[in-house]
């Protein structure tokens, strides 16, 4: 399936570069098999063979790489991506052993936003050949996933605002051939008033809206995918600084997470019966904006004292919840950049899980190690649940005292997921403050292999 202008090609014998792979210890028995003049090539570009170090040799009238890893029998998926980024455009191949894993860091080092400005960088591509055809359709299709959520979470909320997200909704379900409906306007506010409510002081342009998909086999377990998309989060009337608000264009990033895991799932033919679920709003402020102290009742039933309009995920998840679990799913995964507390708690790096089941964390987490893709787990401690008690409506949006705010918004949606389902949460930062090899600073998917790979273990 893959292209000849795809970053990895399965290896026919094409002309390539070697690249040869060394560790801190490997490294000076290795060097040994060097000339004189190719040791000290090597010294003067201070190659040591520690890990993401790029060296070049040179080799008669041609040239090969050399790259440090930490274990070159084992490849990590980020152990290439440095070389991916730094070696100059052209043909390269292991010399020895396949890329495995790593193939996945080659494609995604190369990814560059360039909706607003073109590459600056005037190096071609970096094309790695590989013996193993079943791993490059692989990680194309993860490092493409990875390439949606980075697209999407990096594109400003101008031009992705509700409207935005339900266009690659529908491009997506075009490609799938899944059906897609959108909910708006007078539906939306009978049928998911709390998305409503959050959306609608945005303007016409970007209205609320709920997106559905459907895809699969009716007959195949039903599993639903649920992700925030506030194209931007101004904290609505309880208004965020400006520092906090800045990097607001990021706040659909569970949308994005959860397109992209419908896309991987629908693009390997996944048995399941997919049921993705995108309540998309601006939060917004004007004259019509939903207020704190305002009670607003959800599609469930459950009334709802807004103790912080800024707290805006929870509610429209909430609706979204509730009509995942009407068709008694067999799992509900939901996606959400839903509170700085999980942030502090775990950093950028970490997605906080949560999850009502045990064994159904255990796979996400042990696949996440697998697969390079480290998520931690957070409990959903229910003696915390009467933090969010209100005076007046059956919960408060927000609780005051300050403890555990990722694992109180957590149990927040536990009120509305449907009662014995099996259901992971996962609160993700769904961008990258500091670049590593492979992954650019931006938009980022956090967890997103880790649960592909859990399902495909589950479902596949
Ligand atoms: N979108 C934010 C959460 C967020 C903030 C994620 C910063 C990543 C970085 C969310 O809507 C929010 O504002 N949450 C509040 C909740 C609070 C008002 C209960 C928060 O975490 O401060
Ligand atoms: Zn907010
Ligand atoms: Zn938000």
């Amino acid at each position: 399936m893959t292209d000849k202008h795809a970053l990895i090609q399965p290896d026919r014998g094409q002309k390539s570069i070697p690249i040869h792979l060394v560790s801190k210890d490997s490294f000076a028995d290795w060097a040994k098999g060097l000339t004189n003049a190719q040791r000290a090539a090597l010294e003067g570009q201070k190659f040591t063979g520690g890990g993401y170090e790029v060296g070049i040799v040179p080799d008669g009238e041609n040239w090969f790489a050399v790259g440090g890893v930490a274990n070159p029998a084992s490849l990590s998926s980020w152990c290439l991506a440095k070389l991916a980024e730094t070696l100059p455009a052209g043909t390269y191949a292991l010399a020895q052993g396949d890329p495995g894993k790593a193939l996945l860091g080659w494609q995604t080092a190369q990814y560059r936003f360039t909706r607003y400005r073109q590459d600056s960088e005037q190096t071609g591509p970096r094309i790695l050949l590989t013996q193993d055809a079943k791993g490059i359709d692989a990680a194309l299709a993860e490092a493409a996933a990875i390439g949606k959520v980075r697209d999407l979470v990096n594109t400003p909320a101008e031009d992705m605002g509700p409207a935005d997200l339900e266009a690659a909704a529908e491009a997506l379900a075009k490609e799938h051939r899944a059906d897609c409906h959108v909910v708006r306007g007078d539906v939306l506010q009978r049928d998911y008033p709390m998305v409503h409510a959050v959306g609608r002081a945005a303007s016409r342009h970007h209205a609320p809206r709920l997106i559905e998909l459907i895809w699969g086999d009716p007959k195949a377990p039903r599993v639903a995918i649920v992700g925030k998309g506030v194209s931007f989060d101004s904290g609505g009337l309880d208004i965020k600084p400006a520092s906090a608000m800045l990097l607001m264009k990021k706040d659909m990033g569970g949308a994005a997470h959860a397109l992209a895991l419908a896309g991987l799932i629908m693009g390997a033919a996944l048995n399941v019966r997919l049921h993705l679920l995108v309540p998309t709003v601006e939060n917004a402020i004007a004259g019509n904006a939903f207020r704190p102290g305002d009670v607003l009742r959800s599609r469930q039933g459950l009334t709802v004292e807004i103790g912080n309009t800024d707290a805006e995920g929870r509610l429209i998840l909430a609706d979204a919840l509730t009509r995942a679990s009407e068709e008694k799913p067999d799992l509900i995964i939901d996606f959400a950049t839903l509170t700085g507390a999980a942030r502090v708690a775990l950093g950028p790096d970490l997605p906080a899980l949560f999850a009502r089941r045990d064994e159904t964390a255990d796979a996400v987490i042990t696949a996440g190690r697998a697969h390079d893709d480290e998520v931690w787990r957070l409990p959903l401690h229910d003696a915390y649940a009467e933090w969010l008690k209100s005076d007046i409506a059956d919960t408060n949006n927000n609780h005051t005292n300050g403890f555990a705010g990722a694992s109180v918004a957590g149990l927040f949606l536990d009120k509305f997921v449907g009662d014995g389902i099996d259901w992971i949460h996962f609160d993700t930062y769904a961008w990258r403050p500091v670049a590593k090899p492979g992954r650019p600073k931006g938009g980022e998917a956090l967890g997103l292999r880790a649960v592909w790979h859990m399902l495909q273990a589950r479902y596949g």
